[in-house]
């Protein structure tokens, strides 16, 4: 007996893979991000030797691909707002398109301002 879980290869399977990736890591790194940012009060000295690490060329990497994540997620979110809250529309595919196009621009925008 075969068991069918659904149509996995299919660009809407990995627009939903891309947005519970990309949720999951920004909600990872939005306690980081408060936690360095609230060494202004408590720690000057320990957040300026954390933004002097940050200038390395692996982290400004990391960044990027952060950058990314948060691009097509947005994009991607608002594509599911759409989807939800609108009248039907059968263009999806170029949707996912313009949204993955949409947040490599802007990695590559944030990667030309980076270096
Ligand atoms: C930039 C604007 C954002 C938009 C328009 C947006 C939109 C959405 C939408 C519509 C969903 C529900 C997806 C569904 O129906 O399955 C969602 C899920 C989620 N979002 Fe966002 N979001 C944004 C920013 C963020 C940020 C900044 C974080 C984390 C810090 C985040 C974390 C998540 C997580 C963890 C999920 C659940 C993913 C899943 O269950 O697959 N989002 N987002």
């Amino acid at each position: 007996m075969t068991v069918t879980i659904g149509p996995r290869n299919h660009p809407a399977y990995w627009a939903f893979v891309l947005h519970r990736v990309s949720g999951l890591a920004l909600a990872l790194f939005l306690p980081v991000h408060l936690y360095v940012l609230a060494l202004a009060i408590d720690d000057a000295a320990r957040l300026d030797r954390f933004l002097a690490w940050t200038e390395g060329p692996l982290v400004k990497a990391a960044e990027a691909g952060l950058v990314v994540l948060l691009a097509a997620h947005m994009a991607g979110g608002l594509r599911l707002l759409a989807l939800e809250f609108l009248p039907w529309h059968e263009g999806q595919k170029a949707r996912i398109a313009i949204g993955a196009g949409f947040a490599v621009a802007v990695g590559l925008a944030f990667l030309l301002n980076a270096f």
